[in-house]
């Protein structure tokens, strides 16, 4: 581990990062731990629709953050900020008597993934602020030590250190890379404007018997081990009529925004395509083989909410996006 006290002199590098979403393409439930947490088995995979998050150097005094795009809330309350300390003790100036600590960062994050939607993306702020504030202060830390900050900070967290879809088990620290899908197939997404918060659906889900079930689980491995092996974009959507029930915590979704259960079927009759829903939602999805392909149907969601064909729920229009597959480590952090 280096810290930056090794070169003091250097002059703080503005570093800019790609915070990418997720989706999950499975999410089984199979257990509950002691502490309330929930034993996962699911597939997810990393979007080409990002934040961007961009560091420099601090007038002195705290971090700080400028947000843009979608509100995500109390700044004072954002996981860039909690990431960038927590990273600043890791590498060793947070204690009295220790080396001077790293320098304050001015953050600035644009926020195009839409915040409480079921795609991660302060958490995946989160991962971004870690390694950019590494990179700015010129220092490093082992793998264990980063996995470890990242899994204290949010359990998606972990998943968005190592790049590429992955097995997510546990509550969510263990990531096992699966590099074995061709070109990124196309995704669109439309996330009503409902925020929902994680916590609810998962309290919804216990109170429903905390089951979940066995196809599900089944269909999650079976995925794994295809995507471990090698798939094509065509047979990855040839199985999303299969892949968009292999979640868990749909029913509980659907429980607790009664909307979604029309909207998500009049999306599938307009599109003609089995509709998941990304974690713990409200954003839904359909795969294509391409983001070209995808980029015609997000059209026609927009025409249809536009003209009333497809009534959306929710406190305004929903985000409506066409977006790929990030299919491994050669997709670049850095904008
Ligand atoms: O870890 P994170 O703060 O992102 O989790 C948000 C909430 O989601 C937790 O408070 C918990 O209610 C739920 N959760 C869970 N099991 C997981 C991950 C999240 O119950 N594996």
């Amino acid at each position: 581990m280096t810290g930056p006290a090794s070169d003091p002199t250097r002059r703080l590098m503005p570093v800019l990062r790609l915070a990418p979403a997720k989706l999950n393409l499975t999410l089984a439930v199979i257990g509950r731990r002691p502490d309330g947490f929930h034993v996962l088995h699911s597939v997810f995979a990393p979007l080409a629709l990002a934040d961007r998050l961009s560091l420099g150097p601090a007038a002195g005094g705290p971090d700080t953050l400028h947000v843009a795009g979608f509100d995500a809330g109390p700044v004072g309350d954002n996981l860039v900020l909690r990431a960038i300390v927590a990273t600043r003790f890791a590498v060793g100036g947070g204690w009295p008597g220790g080396p001077r600590p790293a320098p304050s960062l001015a953050a600035r994050l644009e926020k195009h993934i839409p915040v409480a939607a079921g795609l991660a993306g302060g958490s995946s702020d989160a991962a971004a602020a870690m390694d950019g504030a590494l990179e700015a202060w010129g220092a490093e830390l082992a793998p264990d030590v980063r996995h470890a900050i990242a899994a204290r900070l949010g359990s998606d967290v972990p998943f968005f250190l190592a790049g590429g879809p992955a097995l997510v088990e546990g509550r969510g620290e263990s990531v096992v890379p699966l590099l074995g899908l061709g070109t990124g197939p196309g995704v669109v997404l439309v996330t009503p404007a409902i925020p929902v918060a994680t916590p609810e659906v998962f309290a919804v889900f216990d109170g429903l018997g905390g089951r979940g079930s066995g196809s599900t689980r089944m269909s999650s491995a079976h995925l794994a081990e295809e995507l471990r092996s090698g798939l094509s974009a065509a047979d990855l959507v040839a199985r999303a009529g299969a892949l968009t029930v292999a979640n868990d915590l749909l029913q509980s979704a659907l429980v607790l925004v009664p909307e979604l259960v029309p909207f998500r079927r009049a999306l599938s009759h307009l599109l003609a395509r089995p509709i998941g829903l990304s974690g713990s939602g409200p954003t839904l999805w359909a795969l294509y083989p391409s983001e070209a392909e995808a980029a015609v149907a997000a059209d026609a969601v927009r025409v249809a909410v536009g003209d009333g064909r497809l009534p959306a729920p929710g406190s305004a229009a929903p985000f409506v996006t066409a977006t790929r597959i990030l299919t491994g480590r050669h997709e670049e952090k850095e904008p």
